[in-house]
């Protein structure tokens, strides 16, 4: 079997920090697949690397089977691969529904310049967009949100809504950088049960989280970084009664 994304020694310095070090690991289809770590461990520099906002200093990453290094973000959209960030990216002067039809132009470019041209022939398509967006709304718990100014709305509805943003092109992989940050439990439990929908459809998920209770639920497997190296992967099991990991990072 093919991994979806696979890693092999991959690295990112800047200066003379080593963010990312010789980092190998693979992500099956169908996984929650979580990367887990202390603050400065290097999780958002690896999203960055497999999303291609960062080219790696080393290294290779593969996305079903094929080389991606070099792409750009939306080339990677286009090959079914979507993200979300740890400091939101919400247009807070559109409406919620805006910012998921949004989401849908910016990571697929092509798609944006029919909307600029903006020929009758495509109007369908804006529609079936406008159509697609409500549906996700709807499926992340956004749906009494649809025509309210994103300014107006709850961080945590928020949280939510970038998720939408992120499905709206039809990824077959999404990266979330810390959607639990800054939830209260409940917000948590409802965005656990999300993910969880999420992988039910297919779609793969890799959750970059600080919340172990969240994480050790919801992962198939996870990988542990220190310091920009793995420390540990493997399952919720393995992890919690991993040595290394418990010395290193859940202190005991
Ligand atoms: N663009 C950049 N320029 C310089 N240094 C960077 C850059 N991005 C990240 N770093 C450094 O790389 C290291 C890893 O940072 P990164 O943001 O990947 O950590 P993280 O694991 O996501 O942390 P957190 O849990 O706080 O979000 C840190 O030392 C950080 O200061
Ligand atoms: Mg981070």
């Amino acid at each position: 079997m093919t991994a979806l994304i696979e890693v092999t020694g991959l690295s990112k310095t800047f200066g003379g920090v080593h963010a990312v070090e010789a980092l190998s690991f693979s992500v099956d289809e169908g996984q929650i697949y979580s990367v887990i770590g202390p603050n400065g461990a290097g999780k958002t520099t690896l999203f960055n690397l497999i999303t291609g906002i960062y080219t790696p200093t080393q290294g290779e990453i593969k996305l079903k089977g094929e080389g991606v290094v070099g792409l750009e973000p939306n080339q990677l959209a286009e090959r079914g691969m979507c993200r979300t960030f740890q400091q939101m990216q919400i247009c807070m002067n559109m409406t919620a529904l805006e910012n998921v039809m949004l989401g849908r132009h910016l990571q697929l470019k092509s798609s944006l310049l029919t909307t600029m041209l903006r020929l009758p022939s495509l109007l369908k398509d804006e529609e079936d967009c406008r159509d697609h967006a409500i549906e996700l709304m709807k499926f992340v718990g956004c749906g009494e949100y649809l025509e309210t100014e994103a300014s107006a709305m709850s961080y945590g509805a928020l949280k939510r809504l970038e998720i939408a943003r992120a499905l709206a092109s039809n990824p077959k992989i999404v990266l979330l950088d810390e959607p639990a940050a800054g939830l209260n439990g409940t917000e948590t439990a409802a965005l656990e049960e999300l993910i969880k929908k999420i992988a039910a459809q297919g779609i793969t998920v890799v959750l970059v989280e600080h919340d172990m209770k969240l994480v050790m639920g919801i992962s198939d497997r996870l990988l542990v970084l220190n310091y920009g190296r793995k420390l540990a992967e493997g399952t919720p099991e393995e992890i919690r009664n991993n040595p290394d990991v418990i010395a290193a990072y859940l202190g005991g």
